[in-house]
């Protein structure tokens, strides 16, 4: 963050200060919640947690460097405290696990006021004082691709200038802030992923940080429960691109009616990005290699240069496309953009992490998380990576639920489960117990012709003990589920015994 007083600090969020000897003093270092990251000139963040209280480790906060806490009563160390208001922050998740009272929210609150002081500031036009450019945020949203763009937008922008994007898939209420709290007068581009889970989420997210690009990935199906329709759920992801300046820029998916539909609703310039001939930025003889890892051809203005991604599944060309939209607009020329998106490899954990036991089974570990278009999109990854060699090599699914889709989630799984037989994927392999589980194995039961395509395992130990028994040498197995299904663990047993040769070659650089 820029640096502050802690009396600057306290205007911006409307609080207090309490024990504070000489409120000129600044903040130097950087903001956090975890009492063991705080460096010398720190914020301490203190939030109730479910199992402790941020608060209880002021003192060691203060005691290992911070300059004061962020707090929502005082502390008995330097503090700017402020005072709990319910209901001011869109309270949805683990952040807020443990706030009782509201001063989570509070904190919470002022967490983003300060980021939202922060990045204003640094995107002024006169931010810099040695003339370099002010800050850019770019975010993203959409069903699914967010954290897989951000990495690969941190890739194609990292030749322009420093990149201050999220570990991870942390965007939450307290990730967002505190990502956007990690910018400075040296960073030149913050990249941020939003995500929403009800109609306003996206708005909030964009007054902490007011993105100047804003890229629309798609509309799916991602928590259709808690959002009731697509329409519902275009309407949100639309506040991205309702909240860009006149000046900015909107990059949105052509080939998704929906998103490209949110045209409209922006006064922001508009590049559409995609498949379809009328795309601004398209890609074109798109193939897939034995690892399913795309080759395209990219056109734009500029020129056309041809493109070999590094990640895997031919839903990362368009999440390639998009990052190379915003590199583009920010004045990378098309080599370097043809460069680095060649060169990213998945950043975050658990997303297409394909890897070779030292039996030559290839596992593709994709289970960070779920929804149908995601496992749409990793099926045919799966039947690529077995079917591309000159010998087939057997697949197998291992698919737990996918949760959050409310009265769409049967229907979704038996479609799941249909998809699995028609893609010709010779083993599924579903785990759990409910009902969405059952539909989908009820699916491929209906869909195949006898019998043995589907078999469902009532948990993750079933499924090991059923890979064990069954994988052989050379086959290709996909592992994915909801984030709640904890599948994860089917995968790292399966690459226990990883080849040392293919770890060197690994995708994972780790959350
Ligand atoms: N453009 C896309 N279309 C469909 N599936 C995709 C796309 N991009 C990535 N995926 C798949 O979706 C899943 C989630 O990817 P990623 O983490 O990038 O999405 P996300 O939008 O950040 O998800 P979350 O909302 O859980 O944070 C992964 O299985 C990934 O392989
Ligand atoms: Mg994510």
């Amino acid at each position: 963050m820029i640096e502050m007083t802690l009396r600057e600090i306290a205007d911006a969020v409307g609080g207090t200060l309490h024990d504070v000897p000489d409120p000129e003093v600044r903040v130097t270092g950087s903001v956090e919640f975890d009492s063991r990251r705080i460096g010398s000139g720190g914020l301490f963040l203190a939030l109730p947690g479910a199992r402790a209280d941020g608060h209880d480790f002021a003192a060691a906060a203060v005691a290992a460097g911070a300059v004061a806490v962020l707090a929502a009563r005082p502390v008995g160390v330097p503090a700017v405290v402020v005072t709990p208001k319910p209901g001011t922050v869109p309270a949805t998740s683990v952040a807020l696990a443990g706030d009782s009272d509201g001063s989570g929210a509070a904190v919470l609150a002022a967490l983003a006021a300060l980021a939202r002081a922060s990045v204003r500031r640094l995107s002024a036009a006169d931010a810099r004082s040695d003339g370099a450019p002010a800050l850019r945020v770019v975010g993203v949203t959409g069903s699914s691709g967010k954290t897989s763009t951000k990495d690969l937008l941190a890739a194609v922008l990292a030749p322009l200038g420093s990149v201050i994007a999220p570990p991870g898939s942390f965007n939450n209420e307290l990730g967002h802030p505190w990502t956007a709290l990690r910018a400075d007068e040296s960073t030149r581009f913050l990249v941020l992923e939003l995500s929403a889970r009800g109609p306003g989420h996206i708005a909030a997210l964009a007054e902490v940080a007011p993105p100047s690009i804003g890229v629309v990935l798609n509309v799916g199906t991602a928590h259709l429960g808690e959002f009731g329709s697509r329409e519902a759920i275009a309407q949100t992801k639309g506040e991205l691109v309702e909240a860009l300046p006149a000046d900015g820029l909107a990059v949105l998916n052509a080939d998704d009616p929906q998103v490209a539909a949110m045209a409209s609703r922006t006064s922001a310039r508009v590049v559409t990005v995609g498949q379809a001939t009328s795309a601004d930025i398209r890609a074109s003889d798109i193939r897939l290699d034995d690892r399913a890892r795309a080759i395209f051809t990219l056109h734009a203005p500029q020129g056309s240069v041809e493109v070999r991604l590094a990640v895997h599944g031919e839903h990362q060309v368009g999440n390639a496309l998009s990052a190379a939209a915003v590199a583009l607009e920010c004045g990378a020329d098309l080599a370097t953009v043809a460069a680095a998106l060649s060169g990213a490899t998945a950043a975050s954990a658990r997303r297409m992490d394909v890897r070779t036991t030292e039996d030559g089974v290839t596992v593709v570990n994709d289970s960070y998380n779920a929804n149908p278009d995601s496992v749409r999109a990793a099926l045919k990854a799966l039947v690529t990576m077995a079917k591309a060699g000159q010998t087939p090599r057997r697949s197998w699914a291992v698919l737990g639920e996918m949760a959050e889709l409310g009265e769409e989630s049967v229907i979704e799984h038996d479609r799941i489960g249909r998809l699995a037989v028609r893609l010709d994927v010779d083993r599924l392999v579903v785990v759990g117990t409910g009902r969405p589980s059952r539909a989908m194995h009820q699916g491929a039961v209906m869909e195949g012709s006898w019998g043995e395509e589907s078999i469902l395992v009532p948990d993750i130990g079933a499924a090991m003990a059923l890979l064990d028994a069954e994988v052989e040498s050379e086959d290709v197995v996909l592992v994915k589920a909801s984030q709640s299904v904890g599948l994860w663990e089917v995968a790292e047993h399966l690459t226990s015994r990883e080849r040392a040769d293919d770890r060197r070659g690994s995708t994972e650089a780790g959350q």
